[in-house]
């Protein structure tokens, strides 16, 4: 039934062996035979990914350790510890889950139950959040209310449901007040749910400002109001690696946006690429890669068919607007960085299956929603707890945990409006329950788009419909530029039967 582990067949299936099966539960499964790609994953035992590959430039891609369920479960301990990383020519040192940057990759499937032991061996506090997974926000599951202190310990345990998405998710701390600092300097992972088509391979974007000796840089109060963009971007803890392919094969990427602030405009001139989904799942009528925008916390699911050549992926500038001229800022890097080369060679591969076709997406339009309510992003001047004395808040209040913001109830529908008045854009994050896109920028969204992190440009809102179903629980919505959120850019919603 399992002729290979799914460890195995995540690797091969970024290898693109075709005839790799992955056992189902009790039911084996066929892939889409896509083709052969390069031999430039490490396979099972291989070296630990991203930032402990010696990254002088034109090291290729490698992808970080993958940690499968078995029958149901995974079981993982992560271990939270600065470590010495090599990032290009340079030696880092950053703050590492089992030694690694990004740490390692979670698989799973729809209906596991993961079970982290997290060892907190940094000098702060922290805890673990899993991004985007439906489950439960209660008592040792996915509580950002938690406060691991350093030197001890603790056990999550984190059970998905039956019917789970699909899609690509990811891990990162959440101690209020530490989530930037902490991402910024190396802790985040992928997190993958299967669906029926092979797992690909995942491209964790990030980025990071180093001292010349090494550290991760302390950043200003400017950038901490604008959101810090780090000076290094990275893919899979490497400067700008290689990734090759033959001609007409099939590779799928799971792009994960771990940047601080940074949004991601992708670009890969002269290929051919299909966007299958954003966040969770297959999307029905999914934009071109040219019109999607990552936020941070945003994942891309892509499928990219090779062309004889070589390309670049890029991340273009992007104006996320600023302080209007105050403490000297524009948001925005104005040069396209570049992130990987993807070079085409040698002999054609096979013609790619047929991708089988998204399915029915949930369409909560026609929905009565139980409630309206409006949250409205603030950015006050003076006498607040932000950098520069500012307020970061929702509706003029930072957060406070203690404080409920939005009471909801279970099984509600609900339709949120999510205003921007503030001069520049704000990515907005719900915790365990995705959102069903309904308004952008004063346009009915025509398809059925769902998100975990939608940006509300400047001056401007959007409007999501939530369904508050299956799980009940205190958690948490907020800016995913996490300086904001830091500074208090987050609020409270407690979902009760
Ligand atoms: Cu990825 Cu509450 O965040
Ligand atoms: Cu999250
Ligand atoms: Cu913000």
């Amino acid at each position: 039934m399992r002729p290979l582990t799914r460890r195995q067949a995540l690797v091969l299936g970024a290898a693109g062996v075709g005839s790799v099966v992955v056992g189902g539960i009790g039911a084996a499964q066929t892939p889409l035979p896509w083709s052969a790609a390069p031999p430039d994953a490490h396979g099972p035992g291989g070296r630990a990914g991203g930032g402990v590959t010696p990254g002088a430039d034109g090291a290729t891609l490698t992808e970080p350790v993958v940690l499968a369920s078995e029958s149901g479960v995974l079981e993982v301990e992560l271990e939270m510890a600065e470590r010495e990383v090599r990032l290009g020519d340079v030696t880092a040192r950053l703050l590492t889950y089992n030694g690694t940057v990004p740490g390692p990759t979670l698989l799973l499937r729809p209906g596991d139950t993961l079970r982290v032991h997290l060892v907190n061996r940094l000098d702060d506090v922290t805890n673990l959040h899993v991004h985007g997974l439906h489950v439960s926000p209660e008592g040792n599951g996915d509580n950002p209310f938690l406060a691991i202190e350093p030197g001890e310990s603790f056990d999550y345990e984190i059970a998905l449901p039956d019917d789970h998405p699909t899609g690509t998710f990811w891990y990162h701390p959440h101690h209020h007040g530490m989530v930037a600092d902490q991402m910024f300097a190396g802790l985040y992972g992928a997190i993958v749910v299967e669906d029926d088509l092979p797992a690909g391979r995942v491209l964790v974007v990030s980025d990071v400002s180093l001292t010349a000796d090494g550290a991760v840089r302390q950043v200003s109060m400017p950038e901490r109001m604008m959101g810090r963009e780090g000076e290094t971007v990275l893919v899979n803890g490497q400067v700008r690696p290689r990734i090759t392919a033959a001609p007409g094969e099939r590779q799928r990427w799971r792009v994960v946006n771990a940047c601080t602030s940074r949004h991601l405009r992708l670009e890969l001139e002269g290929q051919e690429v299909t966007v299958l989904g954003v966040d969770l799942g297959r999307q029905a009528e999914p934009p071109s890669l040219g019109d999607l925008l990552l936020a941070p916390g945003n994942r891309a699911d892509l499928l990219v068919t090779a062309a004889e050549g070589t390309a670049t992926l890029r991340a273009l500038p992007h104006d996320r607007g600023g302080m209007m001229g105050m403490m000297g800022g524009a948001t925005t890097s104005s040069e396209p960085v570049t992130l990987a080369t993807l070079e085409v060679a040698g002999p054609a591969a096979e013609p790619p299956a047929e991708l089988p076709p998204a399915g029915d997406v949930r369409d909560l339009r026609d929905v009565e929603p139980a409630a309206r309510r409006t949250l409205t992003f603030t950015m006050g001047m003076g006498r607040g707890r932000g950098p520069g004395g500012m307020t970061f808040g929702f509706d003029g209040r930072g957060f406070d945990a203690e404080r409920t913001d939005q009471e909801v109830a279970a099984g509600a529908v609900e339709e949120w409006v999510i205003d921007n008045p503030t001069p520049m854009d704000h990515p907005f994050h719900l915790h365990v329950w995705p959102m069903q896109v309904v308004e952008a920028a004063g346009t009915a969204v025509a398809a059925p788009t769902w998100r975990d992190v939608v940006t509300v440009p400047a001056g401007s809102r959007v409007v999501v419909r939530v369904p508050f179903e299956d799980l009940t629980g205190r958690t948490v919505y907020h800016c995913h530029i996490l300086d904001h959120e830091d500074a208090g850019m987050m609020g409270v919603v407690d979902v009760r039967a």
